[in-house]
């Protein structure tokens, strides 16, 4: 198993500063990050898988060690394919922390080598979630605050015509 490298998964509908937040940190802890997009199967998906990618692939442009894929399957699935054996998530709070420990667990059961590093959300993205902005957006508010600024004028375009 790969130590090195490490797996942040999440469905990034769109990325936030939240979630740039989360891989800028991985990204000096690991020699590699990969960002997978997954499928949630309880989310109803706003922005198509290819569209999530290339905003992903524009926010990171500038951190070398980072890689964005996307994957259909189980993140367990996933993380044995690669060879990675460490899963990154952030936590901005106790709700996350009781939904992330379960998932964790259930990814373990799955791959028994897989660990799930928590990286709490730094205070000021604290707060940021993709349906929040996606809520904001559809009301035409300022996403700057929220959204990595590559990205920005594609969640207006998105908005704009629904
Ligand atoms: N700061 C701010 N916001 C954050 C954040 C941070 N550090 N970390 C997460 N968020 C927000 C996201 O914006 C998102 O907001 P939303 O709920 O309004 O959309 C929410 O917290 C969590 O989203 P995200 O991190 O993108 O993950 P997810 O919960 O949508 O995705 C998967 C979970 C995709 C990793 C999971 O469903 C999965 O593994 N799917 C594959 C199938 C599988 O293996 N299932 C079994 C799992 S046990």
């Amino acid at each position: 198993m790969n130590h090195s490298r490490c797996l942040y998964p999440g469905s990034f509908d769109p990325v936030t500063l939240g979630h740039m937040d989360i891989i800028r940190r991985a990204a000096g802890i690991f020699d590699t990050v990969v960002v997978g997009v997954l499928h949630n199967p309880e989310k109803q998906g706003c922005f198509p898988v290819e569209k999530r990618l290339d905003m992903l692939r524009r926010a990171c442009g500038g951190l070398s060690n980072v890689e964005i894929i996307s994957y259909g399957g189980l993140l367990a699935q996933l993380t044995k394919e690669m060879d990675i054996s460490v899963v990154v998530r952030g936590v901005r709070g106790v709700g996350d922390l009781e939904s992330e420990t379960v998932m964790a667990r259930i990814n373990r059961q799955l791959n028994p080598a897989l660990e799930t590093l928590f990286l709490p959300a730094s205070p000021e993205t604290g707060e940021i979630s993709a349906s929040m902005v996606r809520q904001l957006a559809s009301f035409g508010a300022d996403l700057s605050p929220y959204v990595p600024p590559q990205v920005l004028p594609d969640i207006l375009a998105a908005f704009q015509h629904k």
